[in-house]
């Protein structure tokens, strides 16, 4: 297997993003909205999978820059999960942001041990879930 880490979307069409994301969410993004909250958000990494030519896992961020970040997403494909890419996508996005002292994200329960390697804790937060709104 080989995956190339890039944060780089030149070239990358919703053809490449068509490999199953957003597994079990109520309303899955579709490739072309996937693409476009990539393009959107403050950086993203991609793990490409070069021998079947798609993306196989990536990681947004959304930051200001100074003092804080947020982690909308990270998700690698069932098919390539627990052969390391979820965490390395992980680590590269905290060494892109070592200069940001508060990184927070949501996530459930069950995932509280994979952040927890990387020595982040649980906090509480406050959310809206505003599933009456139609995506654009
Ligand atoms: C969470 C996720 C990105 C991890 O990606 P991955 O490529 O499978 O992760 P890795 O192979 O790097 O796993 C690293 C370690 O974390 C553990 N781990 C991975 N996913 C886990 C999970 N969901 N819950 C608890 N531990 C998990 C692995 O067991 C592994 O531990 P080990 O090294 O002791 O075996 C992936 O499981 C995924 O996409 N899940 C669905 C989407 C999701 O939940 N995203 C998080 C939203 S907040």
């Amino acid at each position: 297997m080989s995956i190339r880490y890039t944060d780089s979307l030149d070239g990358i069409t919703p053809d490449h993003l068509r490999g199953g994301f957003f597994e079990g969410w109520t309303r899955p993004l579709t490739p072309e909205q996937h693409l476009r909250t990539l393009k959107g958000c403050s950086g993203c990494l991609l793990a490409f999978d070069e021998a079947g030519g798609m993306v196989v896992g990536y990681i947004t961020v959304l930051t200001d820059g100074v003092l804080s970040a947020f982690i909308p997403n990270i998700e690698v494909l069932p098919a390539f999960r627990g052969q390391g890419i979820g965490s390395e996508l992980f680590r590269r996005m905290l060494d892109r942001l070592a200069a940001i002292p508060n990184l927070d994200l949501m996530c459930d329960d069950d995932v509280r041990p994979f952040y927890a390697r990387f020595g982040m804790r649980p906090l509480g937060g406050m959310v809206f879930r505003r599933t009456d709104i139609t995506l654009s």
